[in-house]
C-alpha cells in the first residue's frame, strides 16, 4: 500500500524503500523553505484544497506542523483543535463526525484521536487519504516519519545505529511505530530501558526479532548511553494509564542528565518527541541548549515531513513505487476436505450419535460446543442438537468438544465460525449414519461480523464501552494467533474466545 489516495494509518503501510522516498521529499521540501523558495514549496499550486484536521487528543506539535505544512503547500485549513466547543461533547460518534466532513468535501484530513484504531475507523470510512497523527497509546506514524528524517539529518544514515529507546515504552505510541520502522532498514540494535511497570509491549518486541533486530534490555541509563548514536527518552503518558499507581510506580524512572550526556560518543544526538512533562522531565531542562540534544530541530522537521506526505497523498509529488501485489494478496484457505475411511459408526461414543443425516462438529476447544449451539441458533431447540466435551476415544488424556446437529448441513459462513472458535475442529455431514464429508478447520484469514468477540485491549475503538458501535474485526498473523485490524493488538483465538 503506498500513500497516494490513502494517506498513512500505521507504518506497516510502508517499506523501506518507500520511507526513503518520503524522506528524500522532504529533504527537498525542507531545503526549499530554508531557501524561502514558495515556487519550489507550494506544491498545491492554486488548486482549491481543504485539509480538515481533528483533534479529539490535546497536542501543540503535531497539530500545528499539519496546519503549517497545509499552509505552505497552498491549502486551506478546516476542523477542530479540541473537542471543547464541538459536537463531539453532545455524544456525537466518530464515523458521523467523519461524514461531516466528507459531505463538506475535505480532500484529506487528519486524525488525532484517544482510542487505538480510530485512525484505521476513518480511513475504511472515508474515501479521502486519512493521517493517523496518533491513536491512543497505538501509533503515531507521522512522527516517525520526523524522527526517521531528524535521525538520518544528524547520523546520515538509518541502519548500523544503535538506538536507545527510554521512558513510557508501554502507552507510547511514537516508540512503538519507530521501533517498527527502524526494524525494516539493517542491522539496527533497539536498547530498552524503562520503568519496570511500562515495558515494551511484548507483541512489538516479537515483530522486532522476527525482522532480525537485535533488542537489548538495560536496568541502568549509565550502562545504556556510551553505545549510543540516538537516545530517545519519551514522557510517562500519565492520561493513559487507568490505574493512578502505575503512574506513581512510572516516577521513579530514569531522567537523562549531564552524567548521562558526558558519558555519550561523538555523533551522538538526543532526541524526544515532545511534550517533556516540566513535573517529571525525562530530560534534566539544562541539557535544552547542549550541541547533541536536537528535539528542537526534530519538532522543526515535522513541517517539511509533513508536507511531503500531504503532498504525495493528494499527488501533487512523484509517487511512491508501490509495494508488489503479491504482498497483499492472500488467499483465505480456512478448510480442507479430509479423506473419508469407511469404518463403521464407533459403539464407545460418549453422546448418541446422528444415525441418520445430520452434522458432527468434532475436536472442538473443549467446552466451546455450548457457546457454539447458541451462535448456530440450535441451543433452544431441544431435539435438534447434542452437545458435551468428551475423552477422545482413541487418546483418554485429550479432551474434545463435540456439537452434534440433526438434520443441518453448514453454511460456509458457519464453517467460518466453526472455525474462529475452534479452529483444529472436524466437521463431519453425515448421511445414513455414514460419514459423506469430512473438512478440516483452521484458522481463517479474517474473522469479521462476529459482534460477540471482544478485542482484550481496553482502549480498542471497538470496544462496546466506547459506544463507538464499531464491529471488530481480526487478521490471521499466526496458526492460532489473530490481530486486531483496529488496534493492532494481537491475541490467540483461544483467549479472543474466553473474552465471549
Ligand atoms: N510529538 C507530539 O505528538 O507532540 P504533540 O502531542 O504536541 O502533538
Amino acid at each position: 500500500m503506498g500513500i497516494k489516495n490513502k494517506g498513512l494509518i500505521n507504518i506497516h503501510h510502508l517499506n523501506q524503500e518507500q520511507i526513503l522516498h518520503i524522506l528524500n521529499l522532504a529533504a527537498e521540501l525542507k531545503s526549499a523553505l530554508n531557501r524561502k523558495k514558495p515556487e519550489d514549496y507550494k506544491l498545491g499550486r492554486g488548486k482549491d484544497i481543504l485539509l480538515a484536521r481533528l483533534f479529539y487528543e490535546n497536542s501543540t506539535r503535531t497539530r500545528a506542523s499539519f496546519e503549517i505544512a497545509g499552509q505552505r503547500l497552498g491549502f486551506n485549513i478546516t476542523g477542530f483543535d479540541s473537542t471543547e466547543g464541538s459536537s463531539v461533547k453532545k455524544g456525537e460518534s466518530l464515523v458521523h463526525t467523519l461524514d461531516m466532513f466528507d459531505a463538506y468535501q475535505a480532500d484529506v484530513l487528519v486524525l488525532r484521536h484517544p482510542l487505538d484504531g480510530a485512525a484505521k475507523v476513518a480511513s475504511n470510512r472515508l474515501q479521502i487519504p486519512v493521517f493517523n497523527a496518533g491513536d491512543g497509546k497505538h501509533q503515531h506514524p507521522t512522527q516517525t516519519i520526523l524522527d526517521l528524517f531528524t535521525i538520518i539529518e544528524h547520523t546520515g544514515r538509518l541502519d548500523n545505529l544503535e538506538v536507545g529507546l527510554s521512558g513510557d515504552l508501554k502507552y507510547g505510541r511514537t516508540v512503538h511505530t519507530l521501533a517498527l520502522a527502524l526494524s525494516l532498514f539493517s542491522n539496527n540494535t533497539i536498547h530498552l530501558y524503562s520503568p519496570s511497570n511500562l515495558p515494551m509491549p511484548p507483541n512489538i518486541i516479537g515483530l522486532l526479532e522476527e525482522r532480525n533486530t537485535k533488542v537489548i534490555h538495560h536496568d541502568k541509563l549509565e550502562t545504556m548511553v556510551p553505545d549510543l548514536d540516538i537516545f530517545y527518552q519519551t514522557r510517562i503518558q500519565k492520561e493513559r494509564m487507568p490505574d493512578p499507581f502505575e503512574y506513581e510506580k512510572a516516577k521513579k524512572g530514569g531522567i537523562f542528565n549531564a552524567h548521562c550526556m558526558e558519558l555519550t560518543k561523538d555523533g551522538f544526538g538526543l532526541m524526544h518527541p515532545l511534550p517533556i512533562d516540566k513535573s517529571l522531565p525525562g530530560i534534566e531542562p539544562a541539557l535544552d541548549i547542549h550541541p547533541k540534544s536536537i528535539y528542537k530541530m526534530q519538532a522543526g522537521n515535522g513541517v517539511p515531513t509533513r508536507m511531503a506526505l500531504l503532498a504525495l497523498s493528494l499527488g501533487l509529488a512523484k509517487d511512491l513505487p508501490a509495494k508488489s501485489s503479491h504482498e497483499e494478496q492472500i488467499i483465505d484457505h480456512f478448510y480442507k476436505e479430509l479423506p473419508i475411511r469407511k469404518t463403521p459408526p464407533k459403539k464407545e461414543v460418549s453422546i448418541r450419535p446422528i444415525r441418520e443425516r445430520g452434522v458432527v462438529i468434532d475436536h472442538m476447544i473443549p467446552y466451546s460446543e455450548r457457546l457454539l449451539s447458541i451462535l448456530l441458533n440450535v441451543a433452544d431447540k431441544q431435539n435438534a442438537y447434542r452437545a458435551a466435551t468428551v475423552r477422545s476415544v482413541s487418546r483418554p488424556d485429550n479432551l474434545k468438544g463435540m456439537l452434534m446437529i440433526e438434520n443441518r448441513r453448514l453454511t460456509k459462513e458457519e464453517l467460518h465460525l466453526v472455525a474462529t472458535l475452534s479452529p483444529g475442529a472436524r466437521v463431519n455431514n453425515i448421511t445414513d449414519a455414514q460419514v459423506t464429508k469430512k473438512l478440516q478447520l483452521s484458522l481463517p484469514r479474517l474473522i469479521e461480523g462476529i459482534n460477540e468477540l471482544r478485542c482484550p485491549n481496553v482502549s480498542c475503538i471497538t470496544r462496546p464501552r466506547h459506544q463507538e458501535h464499531i464491529s471488530p474485526r481480526f487478521e490471521k498473523i499466526g496458526s492460532e494467533t489473530l490481530q486486531c485490524s483496529y488496534c493492532g493488538h494481537v491475541v490467540s483465538s483461544q483467549e479472543l474466545f474466553n473474552h465471549i
